[in-house]
């Protein structure tokens, strides 16, 4: 397919041309076939004719190939190593915004004006703690679960507690879902991290920024005065600016799919943290320094390198390769800049692991097996080294990872609703099992 710069209008994707496909399935006269532009990014084929006209599906696993939805959020050229939310690329928002605005033009497509930008931050300020309640939840789970299991169970809890913004047909109530859910995610992250080192809950402070009240919220202790320092504040406000969205990603189209078939926002966060969770995607900061603590030392990279060559060895270099990237992922250039500032700062520059990540880069950027597979390092690789530094543990990485994206969640989950042409969602598949055959009575089986 070829790429197109055809300007899609306010009515979504344009038809710019039609393939024929000859003598499919059932049908022995061809079937044609729209092909679709969006603003930028590859044509599509429409094939939602496809199975009345010819009596076939498609099949793509992993839909490499399928685009599942319009979006007007989040574009990436993974050959370019682009990122844009909105139309604005990654590096300028990284460079000039916050997280809060980030927030608002992910949902309401716009930078937000001074005005704009004041009350958005008050009215999600407003929402930060949670029902008193909500603590008991925190009781009833062991010390060591691990936090993203509470936080998919508290998440999903809140569905419980917020019934006046659960009418999903409802425009004010999907907002005021949408601040709950951005302004809580800090606080219920930080309740999980406070619930397994056995110290009390520190309620958010409302004069602080996002991510200093998030800071705040996991390192603050009552007894004594704590101070945001604001190079980490800085730092955590980037890595939430970098995680926000990220398109059809795996927990976000997990989100889509199950808010398709018309679920309570809040149980459709829980979905997606879940899905979050895996290793191939949220889970990788964690992995990255499970890896990193697993080498050890220099002396033993050659040995993981061979590793993850090897066919036969399941292992793979946490940390590198992306399923869009496919050149340098622009959000790790971001963020080695701040991995440097950040252990500038906290004086540990000279942090072993950070030496063994560097040494890791250099390799498989030189290596014929990375380079040939375009296999570059991912922004989990940086943010799990800035957030040990910051001295998060490694099993809230991807906690965190799940409030930055929660608004990319909610902002998609949003347009999917007001999206005329939203049906549930429902894949088909190829059956390979048994074909039609008949009970056989428990004596009579061999
Ligand atoms: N280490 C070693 N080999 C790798 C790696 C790796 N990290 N990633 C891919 N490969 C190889 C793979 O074995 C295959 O080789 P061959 O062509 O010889 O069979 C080739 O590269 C293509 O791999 P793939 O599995 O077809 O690629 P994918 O697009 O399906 O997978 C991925 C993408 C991110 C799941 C994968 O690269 C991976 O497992 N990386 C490590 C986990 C990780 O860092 N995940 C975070 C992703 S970024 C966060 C996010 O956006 O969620």
């Amino acid at each position: 397919m070829t790429q197109t710069d055809a300007a899609a209008t306010a009515n979504g994707p344009q038809q710019k041309d039609t393939v024929t496909l000859a003598e499919a399935g059932s049908n022995a006269e061809p079937i044609e076939l729209p092909v679709l532009s969006g603003t930028i990014g590859p044509d599509v084929i429409d094939i939602r004719t496809l199975y009345g006209g010819t009596g076939m599906f498609t099949y793509d696993p992993g839909y490499t190939s399928t685009a599942s939805c319009e979006s007007r959020i989040t574009f990436i050229d993974g050959d370019k190593g682009e990122l844009l939310y909105r139309g604005y690329p990654i590096e300028q928002l990284a460079e000039s915004s916050d997280f809060l605005e980030v927030c608002y033009l992910l949902l309401y497509g716009e930078l937000p004006n001074a005005e704009q930008s004041a009350k958005f931050s008050n009215d999600v300020t407003y929402h930060t703690m949670v029902h008193e309640q909500v603590n008991l939840f925190f009781r009833g789970f062991r010390r060591d679960a691990h936090p993203m299991a509470v936080m998919v169970g508290v998440v999903g809890a809140l569905s419980a507690f917020y019934h006046d913004s659960s009418d999903i047909e409802d425009p004010y109530q999907r907002m005021v879902a949408s601040y709950r859910l951005i302004a809580k995610m800090p606080t219920i992250a930080a309740m999980a991290f406070k619930f397994s080192i056995g110290q009390p809950f520190i309620y958010p402070r409302n004069d602080l920024n996002y991510a200093e009240n998030f800071l705040h919220m996991m390192f603050a202790v009552p007894c004594e005065p704590y101070r945001v320092n604001p190079i980490l504040a800085k730092a955590m406000d980037l890595i939430l600016i970098l995680h926000a969205d990220h398109e059809q990603n795996a927990s976000t189209s997990t989100v889509r799919l199950a808010g398709s078939s018309g679920a309570n926002p809040f149980a459709c966060t829980a979905a997606g943290i879940a899905s979050l969770w895996g290793p191939a995607h949220g889970g990788a900061n964690e992995a990255v320094l499970k890896m990193l603590e697993e080498i050890d030392s220099h002396d033993r990279i050659p040995e993981f390198i061979d590793r993850a060559k090897d066919k036969d060895d399941p292992f793979r270099l946490m940390g590198f390769g992306h399923r869009v990237y496919k050149n340098y992922d622009p959000r790790a250039k971001i963020m080695r800049e701040t991995c440097h500032e950040v252990l500038d700062e906290l004086g540990v520059h000279d942090e072993p692991l950070l030496k063994i990540a560097l040494e890791l880069e250099k390799i498989a950027l030189q290596d014929e097996y990375f380079v040939e597979r375009n296999l570059y390092p991912n922004v989990d690789f940086y943010s799990g080294i800035i957030l040990r530094a910051m001295g998060i543990p490694r099993r809230l990485f991807t906690a965190v990872f799940a409030v930055a994206r929660t608004v990319g969640w909610i902002a998609q989950w949003s347009e999917m609703i007001e999206d005329p042409s939203q049906k549930i969602g429902r894949p088909r598949q190829i059956y390979t099992g048994p074909a039609r055959r008949d009970f056989v009575s428990i004596d009579q089986r061999s």
